[in-house]
């Protein structure tokens, strides 16, 4: 993790080096200026978490300066210092935006406490700057259920974890609804920057007119209506981590932006000029083939291979037929309580249903069809009928479900099945039937019967 960037602005030389020197001790990165023009100038282009200002500089009173700082740089926390504390100067400090004020001789444990606390609140007022302005997408995930039964998930959560530790940049790679979202939020949790801010961008989402302002902030007067200066995602993310979502829908002149910002960590804003220092973890999804994209010239190669570090490809559903069952029996608890309905399971024809079917919306159309299901049920069982039409139609018989049902219920699947198929192909003459299945016609009548299928 980055050190927090400190601008002291002090023009009596021996008390800025006392100053510095133990910043520095105390694990900050120190920069010195000794006037309010040449503090004005380093802020334009660096950004500093935090600035000491001496009160009585030689070129400006730094009560004036104080506002102009603010205006440039709205999260930079900014300490006052002064010989002669009065309240009424302390009050006035502290309406022009100061965080704090310290007499001087500055007694340093104190300045320390006081530093710390400002950049705690600082990283605090990004956080809610955001959250104001999305509150929704903001709701931070909590460390959430993955599912996972099938090798290729298990291998996947496994993976996840081992990268979630570092600060690499992840893409997730998956068709619509397979979980990327939810395995950004686990890796997100999972990582030592679970209590830094975690922001959310869908690229797809966005036009590409507001996307870039949205990512990079803006300057006052940027634009028409850019009355005032605002952060983007990236730098409210600082020390955080950043989720590009849908990344194949990003515009080509925002990718080459994009790459800069992985390549040499720093950001400008929109019509800003100073290059800032930024800190964050990327993770990017897309359900788009972006190597085919690239080969289109639609996905630049240099950003492909820039994301493309730690890759997580998770395959469609109707490819891991084992998650199905426990997916679906999460589902069904998660909606009976949220619909205070009573149910205990599925038929066995509503599973058959189930695993017959290639879902090519994934987990999300799974989980939407459950809840449906719940919705429409009459009885404690979710039937074949509480499906929706389109599941109803022909079913096969799975491996994956055979090998999830107790052994006498798989093996009367198994018969079921072969029985109707012989009985098709036979055209329902019961000899010929038997013939196919190999057993006598007295034993077919019997199972005929006993399955309903007469
Ligand atoms: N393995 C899983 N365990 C539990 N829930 C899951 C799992 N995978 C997906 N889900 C759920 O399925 C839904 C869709 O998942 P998510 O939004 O992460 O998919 P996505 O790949 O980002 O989809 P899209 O490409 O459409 O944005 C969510 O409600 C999510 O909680
Ligand atoms: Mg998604």
């Amino acid at each position: 993790m980055k050190k927090a960037r400190i601008l002291l602005v002090e023009d009596d030389e021996a008390q800025a080096k006392i100053l510095a020197n133990y910043l520095e001790h105390k694990g900050f990165e120190v920069d010195s200026t000794f006037g309010a023009k040449e503090a004005l100038q380093k802020i334009e282009k660096e950004s500093f978490d935090l600035i000491l200002l001496d009160w009585r500089l030689p070129d400006e009173d730094g009560l004036t300066l104080l506002p102009k700082i603010k205006e440039k740089s709205p999260f930079t926390q900014v300490i006052m210092l002064t010989a002669f504390a009065t309240v009424e100067r302390a009050v006035e400090a502290i309406k022009k935006g100061a965080y704090h004020y310290l007499t001087k001789p500055v007694n340093l444990e104190e300045l320390l406490l006081v530093i710390e606390k400002a950049l705690k609140e600082s990283r605090l007022e990004r956080e809610v700057e955001l959250l104001r302005a999305r509150l929704e997408e903001l709701s931070p995930p909590e460390t959430p259920e993955i599912i996972a039964q099938s090798s290729y998930m298990k291998e996947i959560l496994h993976l996840a974890a081992k990268v979630a530790k570092t600060d690499a940049t992840v893409l997730i790679l998956g068709e619509s609804g397979t979980g990327k979202e939810i395995l950004a939020n686990l890796i997100y949790q999972l990582s030592p920057r679970k209590d830094k801010p975690f922001l959310k961008v869908n690229c797809a989402a966005i036009p590409e007119g507001l996307l870039e302002s949205e990512l990079f902030g803006y300057e006052k007067g940027a634009f028409t209506g850019a009355d005032k200066a605002k952060p983007g995602l990236f730098e409210l993310a600082h020390q955080g981590t950043l989720f590009l979502d849908e990344i194949g829908d990003l515009p080509l002149p925002l990718q080459a932006k994009l790459l800069r910002v992985l390549q040499d960590g720093t950001i400008r804003r929109v019509g800003g000029l100073k290059e800032m220092q930024i800190d964050v973890r990327i993770i990017a999804a897309t359900n788009k083939d972006l190597e085919e994209m690239v080969k289109e010239g639609s996905f630049r190669e240099d950003l492909f291979w820039r994301l493309n570090v730690f890759t997580l490809r998770i395959p469609p559903l109707r490819e891991r037929k084992e998650d199905i069952l426990p997916l679906a029996e999460a589902f069904l608890k998660k909606f009976a309580q949220k619909h205070g309905k009573e149910i205990r399971g599925f038929s066995r024809e509503a599973l058959e249903a189930l695993f017959s079917y290639h879902f090519p919306g994934n987990v999300r159309e799974l989980e939407n069809i459950i809840e449906r299901a719940v919705i429409l049920a009459e009885n404690e069982i979710i039937t074949k009928e509480d499906l929706p039409p389109l599941l109803k139609g022909k079913t096969e018989i799975i491996p994956e479900l055979l090998k999830s049902l107790p052994l006498p219920e798989a093996i009367a699947l198994l018969e079921k099945e072969r029985i109707k198929e012989a009985m098709a192909s036979a055209q329902g003459i019961k000899t010929q039937a038997a013939e196919l299945l190999g057993i006598s016609e007295r034993v077919l009548r019997y199972k005929l019967a006993k399955y309903g299928l007469e």
